[in-house]
């Protein structure tokens, strides 16, 4: 968000113990004229937040909420350095040189033993996403000013179940996107689909490794296969980038076998979030690539204030350092093993919470068992009562469980998706089915609120209706309809 704010006619912050310490109350909007003792800055800032979700209930996100006392200290202990000060803290950017390899070799980079990999630490996958699509957009221009074509209408190819940072690469770096849309019953990106739209202009093809919406691991070798054939037939060389933000650091400890990586010989770059499977709290994300030539020379600055040259390429300068070291931290601490162990526990409360939902009888289950640890289930019947009430009704209980539709173009399906992380236990995937039914209970004792909302959608804002709405389009207007409903909600106006 922009600037948005809680909606309050309030311009001022009313402070129940601070007013031990503050008499006042404190405007919203502008700067107080005046200091106050740091209790009271403590209590006001504390007593705001307690009305903020709690993360560890928070299933809408992949990102880390829990990590040992003894990583939280090494991260304290470093809150105060900057990581582009890297004359002052070369160790820190050892750490960074270190995790960029352990990666690429996680990847199946082929880095000699001689040889360091070729990646860089950012904030997430979103600024990863877009140091790989620039790096890739800057290839092909080189390539298309050397044979003397345009080079001014580059495009890239996904699937329409990309996350959001991936349009807003297209938009930023003005890249069209050209979008494998979706049907019912199959959420992600279609390899034939997407082979077809490739052109002479497509910059790259961008796999996901884990869907953001399901889970699901889209199939990167038969991806790699046919569009190897494509640029065989048409003397091009598209390449692939695999976004791993979840499935990154999944599938090396869970599905070794399973080739998605640079074992394949179109994928040119990777990115994976490091606060999402890596284990670490929000603010860190990696992108390695296969190798030297894949990234342009020509978006790499050269710092040697270290004596030796250390390369950079990321968008923005300054930025903490705790994320980097609590990374090493993980990969230390915990090895193979640890991940592998972890990531098991992560599957085997999946699956405890799946079996769960499917015996009340009343879900579908559309996220699959190969994947990122999460369930994604829609309801049998939307007849009545939508995923968007029962997300609603299970806020009371603390569970933050996102209600959603799908993209382009299986808009008329909405899911309920719950993730695993590591902190999820066994006995919160129990407690969580037996809420979901008691809403589910509760729920069908409430008459439907849906035959109005289906005059409304049926009715349109009462413009007259040159033709018939099928269910379908029904179906979608419905969810929309609830959507706004609860969004308007959540920010306090209804
Ligand atoms: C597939 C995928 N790509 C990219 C992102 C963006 O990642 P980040 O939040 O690390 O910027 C996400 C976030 O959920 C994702 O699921």
């Amino acid at each position: 968000m922009l600037t948005a704010t809680i909606p309050d006619t309030e311009a001022h912050v009313h402070s129940t113990f601070a007013s031990r310490y503050v008499r006042t109350p404190v405007p919203r909007f502008k700067m107080p004229d005046k200091s106050m003792p740091k209790d009271a800055a403590y209590q006001v800032i504390h007593d705001e937040l307690m009305l903020d979700g709690n993360p560890r209930l928070n299933l809408a996100s992949f990102v880390t909420t829990w990590m040992e006392p003894e990583c939280d200290k090494l991260m304290m202990a470093s809150i105060n350095k900057n990581y582009v000060d890297m004359d002052e803290y070369p160790v820190t950017t050892e750490l960074q040189n270190r995790c960029v390899n352990m990666i690429s070799h996680l990847f199946h980079a082929p880095v000699g033993d001689e040889e360091t990999a070729v990646g860089v630490g950012t904030v997430g996958s979103s600024e990863a996403i877009m140091l790989a699509g620039l790096a890739f957009k800057r290839k092909w221009q080189h390539k298309r000013k050397l044979e003397g074509k345009p080079y001014d209408n580059p495009n890239i190819v996904t699937g329409a179940n990309v996350q959001v940072c991936w349009e807003k690469f297209a938009r930023y770096f003005e890249v069209q996107l050209k979008e494998v849309k979706l049907q019912e019953g199959y959420y992600i990106m279609d390899p034939e689909k997407a082979v077809e739209l490739v052109d002479e202009n497509t910059i790259c093809v961008a796999a996901i490794l884990g869907s953001t919406l399901t889970g699901e691991f889209e199939d990167v070798k038969l991806l790699n296969d046919l569009l190897m054939k494509k640029n065989e037939q048409t003397g091009w060389d598209t390449p692939i980038h695999v976004d791993a933000a979840s499935g990154g650091f999944i599938a090396p400890f869970l599905y070794p076998d399973l080739e998605w990586d640079f074992r394949l010989p179109l994928v040119k770059s990777i990115n994976v979030s490091g606060h999402k499977y890596g284990l670490v709290y929000a603010g860190v994300g990696w992108v390695v690539w296969r190798d030297k030539e894949d990234l342009p020379d020509d978006l790499v600055f050269h710092i040697n204030y270290l004596g030796s040259d250390q390369p950079t390429f990321t968008l923005n300068f300054s930025k903490g350092s705790s994320q980097i070291i609590a990374q090493y931290y993980q990969f230390l601490r915990l090895g193979f093993e640890g991940y592998k162990n972890i990531i098991e526990n992560c599957m085997e409360n999946t699956r405890v919470l799946k079996e769960g939902i499917e015996k009340t009888g009343r879900f579908d289950i559309v996220s699959k068992d190969v994947g990122v640890p999460l369930v994604a289930f829609t309801l049998k019947d939307s007849s009545k009562h939508t995923v968007f009430e029962i997300s609603e009704s299970l806020r009371r209980f603390g569970w933050i469980l996102p209600a959603y539709t799908m993209p382009a173009d299986a808009q008329h399906i909405a899911v309920l998706r719950a993730v695993i992380r590591e902190d999820f236990s066994h006995g919160l995937a129990k407690r969580l089915v037996s809420h979901i039914e008691q809403v589910l209970k509760e729920m069908d004792s409430l008459p439907s609120r849906l035959s109005t909302i289906r005059a409304v959608a049926d009715d349109g804002s009462g413009a007259k209706q040159h033709h018939k709405k099928s269910e379908r389009e029904t179906q979608e207007e419905i969810f929309r309809y609830w959507k706004r409903l609860v969004d308007r909600k959540r920010l306090g106006v209804c």
